[in-house]
C-alpha cells in the first residue's frame, strides 16, 4: 500500500517539499507519496491526531506549528531544549528538528569550519533557535533580534550573548547568519545588519532560498566572504527527514536537482 507523507502549515501552497519528498520516492521505486496540508493555527492537534489516525506514516512542520507541535509530541533531546520541531514521526508519535543538521551541512558543503567561530544570528524565532543550538558548543555564539526582549530571552535560554540591533555597526564576526525572511520574495530585499558587519565578516550563510541570491548573499560576495546556501539547508533538513520517515538512506542530489529546478521555474 502507498505510504503517505506531508507537510503541514500555513501558507503552504508555496512550501518546496512535495517536490523534493517526490523526487526522492521516485528515485528509489518507493511506494510513496508526499503531500502538502494547509492546517491552520487552532487546527494542530486534531490535523496530528487526525493523520495519524489515517494511517499518515511522517509530517513536516511548519510556520505557524513549529513551537505547538513540539508540545504534543514527544520530542527528542535537541527539540526539548530549542522548543520547536520540524518532523513528526506519527507511528511513534516523536517530533525532531532537522533544521539543526540542515545548518551543520549547508556550512560543511561551504566549507566554513564551526570551531572557534563568532557568530552574529541574525533572528530568534525557530530557525534561529536550531543555528545556535547547532553552533554554541563549537563557536561563540551571539543573537540579535527586531525584538530585543524575545531576543534576550533566547539568548538566556541557551546561553549566548543578545547584541541590540542599534549595536551591530561597532561589532566583528566571523560569520553573519540571516534567520529571518529578510530578503525573501514578498519581503524588501535590504540586508538583515549593517552592509560595515558583512564587510568585516568572512563567512555569510542566508537562511532564505527563495531567490538564493539574496542582497546579503551579493553584498557577501562582493567582500569575498564565503556563502552557506539556504537552498543546501531546506535539502539536508528535508533528506534528514526522508531517513526519518523512510528508514532509507536520501538521495540528497536527486532531491538537490528537484529544488533547484523548482526554484528556477519560481524565479
Ligand atoms: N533554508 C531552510 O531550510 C529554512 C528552514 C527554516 C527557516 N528558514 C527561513 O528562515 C526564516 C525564519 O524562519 P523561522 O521559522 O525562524 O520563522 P519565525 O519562527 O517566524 O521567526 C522569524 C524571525 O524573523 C524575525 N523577523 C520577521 N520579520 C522580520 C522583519 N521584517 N525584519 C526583521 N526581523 C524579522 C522575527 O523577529 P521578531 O521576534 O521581532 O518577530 C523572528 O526572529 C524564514 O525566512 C524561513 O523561510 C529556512
Amino acid at each position: 500500500m502507498t505510504e503517505v507523507f506531508g507537510v503541514i502549515g500555513h501558507p503552504i501552497k508555496h512550501s518546496l517539499s512535495p517536490v523534493m519528498h517526490n523526487a526522492a520516492f521516485r528515485h528509489l521505486n518507493y511506494d510513496g507519496i508526499y503531500l502538502a496540508f494547509e492546517v491552520r493555527s487552532g487546527e494542530l492537534e486534531s490535523a496530528l491526531n487526525g493523520a495519524r489516525a489515517l494511517g499518515i506514516r511522517g509530517l513536516n512542520i511548519t510556520i505557524p506549528h513549529k513551537e505547538r507541535a513540539a508540545e504534543i509530541l514527544t520530542p527528542d533531546r535537541a527539540v526539548e531544549e530549542i522548543g520547536a520541531c520540524n518532523t513528526a514521526d506519527l507511528s511513534e508519535w516523536r517530533c525532531y528538528n532537522t533544521d539543526v543538521h540542515g545548518v551543520l551541512m549547508a556550512l560543511r558543503e561551504a566549507g566554513i569550519d564551526i570551531n572557534g567561530i563568532r557568530v552574529l544570528v541574525v533572528g530568534a524565532g525557530g530557525a534561529g533557535k536550531a543555528c545556535i543550538y547547532a553552533l554554541r558548543d563549537a563557536g561563540e555564539v551571539f543573537v540579535t533580534n527586531r525584538t530585543a526582549e524575545r531576543g534576550r530571552e533566547v539568548a538566556r535560554r541557551f546561553g549566548v550573548e543578545f547584541i541590540e540591533m542599534e549595536g551591530l555597526a561597532t561589532q566583528s564576526f566571523d560569520l553573519i547568519v540571516n534567520a529571518t525572511p529578510i530578503g525573501m520574495k514578498g519581503f524588501p530585499d535590504t540586508l538583515p545588519v549593517p552592509e560595515e558587519v558583512v564587510r568585516r565578516c568572512s563567512a555569510v550563510f542566508d537562511m532564505v532560498y527563495n531567490p538564493p541570491e539574496t542582497r546579503l548573499v551579493k553584498v557577501g560576495r562582493k567582500y569575498g566572504c564565503r556563502i552557506a546556501s539556504g537552498v543546501d539547508m531546506l535539502i539536508y533538513q528535508g533528506a534528514k527527514a526522508f531517513e526519518i520517515f523512510t528508514g532509507l538512506k536520501a538521495p540528497v542530489d536527486v532531491m538537490k536537482r528537484a529544488v533547484v529546478s523548482e526554484l528556477e521555474k519560481l524565479a
